[in-house]
């Protein structure tokens, strides 16, 4: 499976999750995912940004909202249909394009900074998802992207809950062999059972590497490893969103940010 493929799975997803994402059952993203990234993100304001395979454009409203110059991507036309129609009823000065995190339609360095939500374990290019995103960044400039936590996402994952239904162990196996799109159905567990009767569930293929492949990829691109988080919710997090105990029990979550050096020999 290739990323166009892989892009027409997004495409049928696309209305759903937005009207999900958007009436607040991503709870994944906005109390724990979201808030972590932020966290860990160095100051854009001024900066021009790059958010690639931006959904809807939730993460990249709050990029623009923090000061960025922002372009967003992603390969679904629904989702980008989404993304402008939020810009055109509360403009950011964001451009948001069709475009796929393979082959990015702009030239060298032309970005301070380049961010990924949860879009690049989706990819099954790896290796040109990471080439592309040091391409287009500036010598200097810094990639910062999450991704499920390739130790704890792997091909064979139970969640062992105790008599009182929470997550007290996540037994994971097979994690050296690389899920090459093999496609898992699901909804959003913190939207009501009632709405989930009623929708399609989200066809999402999944690929999968190790966190040595990961750290590898990235170090054979030729990016500096600079900061890595594995986001925990919090007691308040948990509080207000109660699904998100299970995250606490062992990282869902990898956070990266990896910067892209300057030539030592001209020091640009
Ligand atoms: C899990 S969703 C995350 C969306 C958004 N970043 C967020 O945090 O809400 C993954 C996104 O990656 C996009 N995507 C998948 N393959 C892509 C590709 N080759 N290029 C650009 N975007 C892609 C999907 O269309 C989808 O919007």
């Amino acid at each position: 499976m290739d990323h166009k493929e892989v892009g027409r799975y997004w495409n049928e997803n696309a209305a759903v999750w937005t009207k999900l994402a958007r009436d607040g059952y991503d709870v994944y993203r906005d109390g724990l995912n979201t808030p972590a990234f932020f966290n860990m993100l160095p100051d854009v304001n001024g900066l021009s940004g790059l958010d690639v395979g931006c959904g809807e454009g939730y993460n990249t409203r709050l990029l623009a909202g923090r000061g960025a110059r922002m372009i967003a991507v992603d390969i679904s036309e629904k989702f980008i249909k989404f993304a402008k129609e939020a810009e055109k009823s509360e403009p950011l000065g964001i451009d948001y394009q069709v475009a796929s995190a393979v082959e990015l339609p702009f030239p060298d360095a032309s970005f301070d900074f380049v961010a990924g939500f949860m879009s690049f374990m989706d990819i099954p290019e790896t290796e040109c998802v990471l080439s592309e995103a040091f391409r287009v960044l500036r010598p200097g400039g810094f990639l910062q992207f999450s991704i499920e936590h390739p130790c704890f996402s792997t091909p064979h994952r139970r969640n062992l809950r105790n008599d009182k239904g929470l997550t007290y162990a996540i037994e994971v196996g097979d994690y050296f062999r690389n899920l090459d799109g093999e496609v898992s159905e699901w909804l959003f567990g913190a939207a009501p059972a009632e709405l989930k009767q009623t929708l399609p569930k989200f066809k999402a293929p999944k690929f999968t590497r190790t966190i040595s492949q990961w750290f590898n990829l990235l170090i054979e691109t030729g990016f500096l490893l600079e900061q890595v988080e594995e986001p925990r919710p919090s007691d308040e997090a948990v509080r207000q969103y109660p699904d998100l105990q299970d995250a606490r029990v062992v990282a869902y979550f990898l956070h990266i940010r990896a910067r892209k050096p300057f030539d030592r020999s001209t020091g640009k």
